[in-house]
Parts: structure tokens; sequence; C-alpha cells
């Protein structure tokens, strides 16, 4: 199957775009709605590969879920001793966040689980979620020395709460230590360097949990029952949102307005360092959705000039970095990006993936250990890339094509992880 996509320069985006559903708070919302005491209703649902990756395995523990039209979930939750040993291996494809927030709900049952997962998430390292829970005493094992998938979760009568200091910030380590945490004897608590996206915190008090704040630090005690919501409606995804924000600033005579957008401190770095680089962007109509605060987004073309950031905005904006490098291309001047090692166990090397593709369009971006350096503007040839099947990876290089002089991406479908639609989007606006 030829799986290629052409994207042709674009000569301004303009218009509307309802941003789909965040994919971290779909994935949370279809866990803990298993876990909870009634059915909730899930409005907004991410209905990409990723997150139908965590219904696939909680149908596979035995929840009933049920899907009304694309976006809309019903979750028949079962309370938190409610799930059953699976039948089979459960698949996470290419889903990070399922797997290893599965892994924290899982280490304190009493029954078996097995997990897999496609090429790209077998290569990614889980002793970061395996060391904390084993010593919580959960049983896990995995493929070389417990290091990566498949691995097996034994059944265990009890598990321990610990204080764990984690040496990264990382929201998926921090999510499994609280996920285990509920099912623990005291009180667990887990302390991150940076604080990294806190959806589980909040949306764990929207099931009614308390949760201790100290600094980066979170404390949960033992959990007796979930209480669930009626209803949860997920924000826009601010991290598929940053595909517009970029394309927009960089591509003249742009005007966009991005409809429903989670707005949540913890992902909002996007939106500072496009600021400091000069972008046009209001945040308009804020509200809140649930626990997590929402906005529409107004961005214009701007002149935009390079800009340092490092490791302490670097958890605000993880995700981003691809498409922040595009938009470094083409700022004035140089972009320095440190404190970025995480890029290099992400769905690929990231970084690795950066300096080999974008320099195609024009050589200006020198790869260091732990980020990037970009030299701005540059002018963009017409391209043929790769996306190492890696979603944010293809959208960053459409953006990059849609701004320059086109571009073919090579493995292009890989954007049905999180984004479906972008490629039609595109289409719909573009000029
Ligand atoms: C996520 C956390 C981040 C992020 C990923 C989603 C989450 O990963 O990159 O896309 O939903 O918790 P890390 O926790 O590994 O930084």
């Amino acid at each position: 199957m030829d799986d290629t996509k052409k994207i042709n320069p674009s000569k301004g985006l303009v218009g509307e775009i309802f941003i789909p559903g965040d994919k971290s708070i779909s994935h949370r919302s279809v866990m803990f709605s298993s876990l909870g005491n009634k059915p909730v209703r899930i409005t907004n649902f991410l209905n990409a590969q990723d997150c139908m990756s965590t219904v696939a395995c909680m149908r596979a523990l035995g929840i009933e879920i049920e899907q009304i039209g694309s976006n809309e979930l019903i979750v028949h939750g079962k309370g938190i001793h409610g799930l059953i040993e699976p039948e089979n291996v459960i698949d996470s494809g290419n889903s990070g966040t399922t797997l290893r927030l599965m892994m924290g709900i899982l280490a304190p049952q009493p029954f078996l689980s097995t997990f897999t997962g496609d090429a790209s998430l077998r290569k990614r390292p889980m002793g970061r979620v395996i060391k904390p829970l084993s010593q919580m005493g959960a049983k896990i094992i995995a493929r070389q020395n417990s290091k990566y998938l498949p691995l097996t979760i034994e059944p265990v009568d009890k598990i321990s709460s610990i204080e764990y200091k984690m040496p990264m910030a990382s929201a998926q380590v921090k999510s499994a230590i609280l996920l285990a945490g509920m099912y623990g004897d005291g009180e667990t608590i887990v302390t991150e360097p940076y604080t990294s996206r806190d959806h589980t915190e909040r949306m764990l008090e929207t099931f009614g949990v308390t949760l201790r704040k100290i600094g980066t630090s979170i404390g949960i005690k033992k959990v007796e029952h979930f209480e669930s919501p009626e209803s949860i409606e997920v924000p826009g995804d601010i991290s598929s949102a940053a595909f517009w924000l970029v394309a927009a600033s960089i591509i003249p005579n742009s005007n966009l307005t991005l409809k429903n957008v989670g707005i949540n401190p913890t992902r909002t770095g996007i939106i500072e360092v496009l600021l400091s680089m000069g972008a046009d962007i209001h945040i308009v109509n804020e509200r809140f959705s649930g626990k997590e605060p929402v906005a529409d987004l107004v961005v214009k073309s701007a002149e935009l000039k390079g800009v340092e950031f490092g490791a302490e905005i670097m958890p605000r904006l993880i995700d981003e970095i691809p498409v922040i490098t595009v938009a470094a291309m083409f700022a004035k001047g140089r972009t320095i990006i440190t404190g970025a090692g995480e890029l290099r166990v992400k769905e690929t090397d990231r970084l690795n993936a950066i300096t080999t593709e974008f320099n195609k369009f024009n050589h200006c971006i020198t790869g260091t250990e732990d980020g990037l350096i970009i030299e701005g503007p540059v002018a963009l040839k017409s391209s043929q890339c790769y996306s190492y099947h890696d979603h944010r990876i293809a959208m960053a290089l459409a953006v990059a094509g849609a701004a320059g002089a086109g571009v073919s991406i090579e493995k292009a479908s890989c954007v049905n992880i999180s984004y479906p639609d972008f490629y039609a989007t595109l289409d719909k606006i573009g000029k």
C-alpha cells in the first residue's frame, strides 16, 4: 500500500477548527471510568488509534464500553476491584500512555496480565515504571532483564506504599505510581524534578480521590472506591492545536481560530515559547471543562525570532518540540533547545528524526546530546521525507512543507495515532 502524502505549499490558513479531544485526557477518562461505580458518558473522546488501544485494553479486562457515533463512549465501570483476568495477551499498539498507566492499575491486581505492543513500543524503556512498581511489591517480568516489552504482571495479594523520587519528569511514570498507590497500605509520595502534566491528579479528584500536593510531590492514600461523575467532556488537545499555532504563525496571510483547546498550565509551554518568539496568539473565551481549563485560541501570521529554552519548561511542551523546530526554521536568529533528552525515547528518537529529516529542507539544524540548535530563517526546498512512523514527526513535516515549498511524506498515515483528520483539516483551511 502506498502510504505517501504530498503536501503543497500554502498561501495562508484561514478559518475555524474544532480541535479533537485531548489524547492524555481521553486515555484517563476510559481508565478511571472503568474503575468507577456507575456508567460514565465521555464526550469529545479522541477516536484515534492510541486511545482505542486503551478501550481495547479495558474491554479485555471485562469492562463494557459502548461507542456512540465517533466521539462518544459510555463506560460501565465495575469498581476499583472489578477488573478480571484477561484471556489473552493485551496489545498496547503504539501507545506508551496505555501501557504505562495500565501497569500502575494492574500491578496490584490478584490476577495475571501480559502486554505487548508495536515495533516502536517494544523499543521504549519500561524499567522506569517496573522499578518503582517492584519496590511497591509488584511482580513484573519483562524482556531483556526487565527493560522492554513483552512483559507480564503476576498476581499479588498486597501492594506497599513508597516514597519515590523520579529521575526524570514523566506524567506516565508519575501516574503509574499514583495509580498503584491507590491500592497501597499507607501514603505513596512521588516527586518529580519538574512538574509534568497533571491530568491524572485532576481527574482522580473528579472521581472523589483526595491527593496531597507539596511542590513537585504528590501524595495518595489507599482509595476505597471511585465516585464516578455522570459525564466527562474531553477538552481539545493543545498538542494537536500546536501544529496549527505554528503553521498559522509562519504561513503569511493566516488567521485561524482554534476552538475548545485545553489550556492546562502543565501543557501551555508551546504558547509561552511561541509568544516569546513574537507570535500573534490570543486566548479568548476561557472556561472550565470539569477540572480542566479550556479556551479558544486566535492565531495570525507573525514575524518570529529565535529563542532559548531548556529542562524547566520541557515537560510542559515535550510533545511539541518537532513543530517548534519548524517555527525556529522560519524564525530570525538562533534557537537553542536543551534538556530535551526524553525525546530520544518517544515513539521514535525524535532528536535524530528531526536532524535527519528536517535538514533535508535546507541544512540548518545541529543535534546535541539533549537538544537542538536551529539557525533561522532558511528557505525550504521541496523534499521527500520519512516520518519514522511517528505521528508528530509526520505532522511537523507537513507544516514545514505547507509553509515552505512542499513535501512528500513517506509513512504518512501514522497521524491516525493522534489526529486522524489532520490532512483533511489542512486541505479545508488552506488557500
Ligand atoms: C503523556 C505523557 C508524556 C507525553 C505523552 C503523553 C501522558 O510522556 O509525551 O505523549 O498522557 O501521560 P512522558 O510521561 O513519558 O513524558
